[in-house]
This record gives C-alpha cells, structure tokens and sequence, in this order.
C-alpha cells in the first residue's frame, strides 16, 4: 500500500466514523507513522509503507473509532508554536487558548520583568508560552492533580523553560507569593449539565479538568476576589471562558473591583477570554 492509498482509506474511515476533522486527522496520521513532513509526504505519495508502519495505521484508527483523541495516540501537540507531551490525565491544549495567550502577551507589553502566575496550568501550555515569549518574566505554574502535573514539569524541560512549578489547590488560594503582573487561567469551566453531552474525545480527558460546578463560574468566582490581592497595581487578571460564560465573568470581575474589563472573541468569533486591571 503506497502513503497516497493509506491516506485515502485513513480518509474514508474517519469520515465514516463520524470524526469531523477527517481530511486533517487522515494527514497527522502519515505524518506520524512515516515521521515525514508535509512536503516530504507531497514527493513521496508513491512509496509503499512497510508492514509495521500498516499495522500502526490499523491500530491508530482502531483507536479513532471508539473516538480516543488523535493527540493522545500521537503524544505530542503543538501549541503557539511549541510543542507539549499530552496524554490521559492533560488536557489537551485548544488553539481557543490562543487567544488568551495575545491578551497576556499585549498586557506584559510595556512590563520589564513581569511576575506571572499561571492557575490550572494543566500541560502548562500558558506559562510556559508566557514564558518563551517573554524571556525576562518569571512564571508559576500551578496545578492540582499529579497527574497533570507529570505533564508540566515534562513540557516545562521539553521546551527548555526555566518556570516555577508548585502543586496547589487553588480553590484553596494556593501558590500565590507576592505580587504579579499577571495573573491568568483557563480553569474547568464546564457546567454540570453540559458534562453530560460532551463530545466523545472529550470524555477521555479528565473530569477534573473540565468540572467548574453548577453554572460553571465556581473558579472564576473564587480567582477573582482571592487572588486580586496578589495582583501588582495596573496589574491584569485574564480568564479563558467558555462558549455563553463572558457576560457572568465580566460582572463577576465589576463586581470584585476590577477596572477596564473587557472580552475578546476567538478565531471562531466565540467571547473567549475576559479580563481586567487592579488598581
Ligand atoms: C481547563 S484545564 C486547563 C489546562 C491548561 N492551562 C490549558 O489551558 O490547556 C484546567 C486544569 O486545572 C486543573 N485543576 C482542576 N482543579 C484544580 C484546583 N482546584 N487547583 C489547581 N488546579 C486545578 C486541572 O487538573 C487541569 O489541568
């Protein structure tokens, strides 16, 4: 079977398993199993793949069937242009989190060498990006559960970032130690009612990254009033929202005190991220 031919069935059976992305999944796929990249996949379509390299296509779509996520089979995703070791027990990184990166990186602009405190830090896709694209900052990550938190020290030493890391709750105001600039999270903000009905991928990524209680708001509630202490004055505060969530978020930083509080929209016109300054 050639790569062309290999594409072409991986094609077919996504699509016919209902995986939306399929024409994008069938090429992580070759890429992943030839270890070629996109232009040595478009000179080399004719090449006939070995056994094992068959076999792994076999079993990788197996495993898309029953709807395991594609960056779990992989083991890597890249995120801002860095790449993160992901697996069950992270949440994968979403380019919607992009967008929560641009309005942290517009308001360190003017900042020389910013403290930045980075809650629910997951992968650690925020601070270490924070981290890579502003080079005199000094960053914590801090994240509850081991098991996330192999993944931010593993991708913290992947991407050669010299952050901090500290296992805390942060329901319990942990982590926090002086003053920061910054102070930015994309907690669990999923309502109980909508854990019902997530998408099958999402299912295999941990509850515990995706919980935000009743109405969802329980993190922002709580980061917001005990937190702003630890913000510098002039200082920002920026969630990642959910889909619907930005109006209650943004009161709930009006009402805590918070100034200039706004909301910026994903590349999929989504409210995304709302933030606002500490006087
Ligand atoms: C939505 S994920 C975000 C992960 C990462 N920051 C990102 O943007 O991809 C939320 C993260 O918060 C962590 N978490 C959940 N409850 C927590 C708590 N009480 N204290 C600290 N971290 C918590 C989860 O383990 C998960 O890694």
């Amino acid at each position: 079977m050639t790569i062309f031919e290999a594409y072409n069935d991986c094609k077919k059976q996504l699509q016919a398993a209902g995986v939306e992305d399929y024409v994008f999944e069938a090429k992580q796929i070759i890429k992943h199993v030839t270890g070629y990249t996109n232009a040595q996949i478009l000179t080399k379509y004719t090449q006939a793949l070995t056994q094992f390299q068959q076999d792994n296509i076999t079993a990788i779509i197996k495993q898309r069937l029953i709807r395991y996520p594609l960056q779990y089979i992989i083991g890597r995703w890249n995120f801002f242009g860095r790449e993160y070791f992901v697996g069950p027990g992270v949440l994968i990184p979403r380019s919607d989190t992009e967008t929560l990166i641009d309005v942290c990186l517009e308001s360190l602009k003017d900042k020389q060498t910013p403290r930045v405190l980075d809650l629910c830090a997951g992968s650690g896709c925020i601070g270490i990006t924070i981290k890579g694209e502003v080079g005199e900052s000094d960053v914590t990550l801090v994240e509850k559960y081991e098991e996330a938190l192999n993944y931010t020290i593993k991708n913290a030493l992947h991407n050669n970032a010299d952050v901090r890391i500290i296992k805390g709750d942060v329901l319990e105001t942990q982590g926090a130690d002086g003053l920061y600039d910054l102070i930015v999270s994309n907690p669990p903000y999923i309502t109980d009612e909508d854990m019902k009905t997530l998408q099958p991928e999402v299912k295999f990524e941990p509850a515990t990254a995706l919980e935000g209680g009743e109405d969802g708001l329980i993190f922002y509630r709580h980061i917001a009033k005990e937190y702003k202490k630890y913000i510098a004055p002039n200082g920002t505060l920026a969630f990642e929202v959910g889909m619907g969530e930005a109006e209650a978020v943004a009161d709930i930083l009006k009402q805590n005190g918070y100034q200039n509080v706004g909301v910026r929209k994903d590349y999929c016109d989504v409210d995304r991220v709302v933030f606002g300054t500490a006087i």
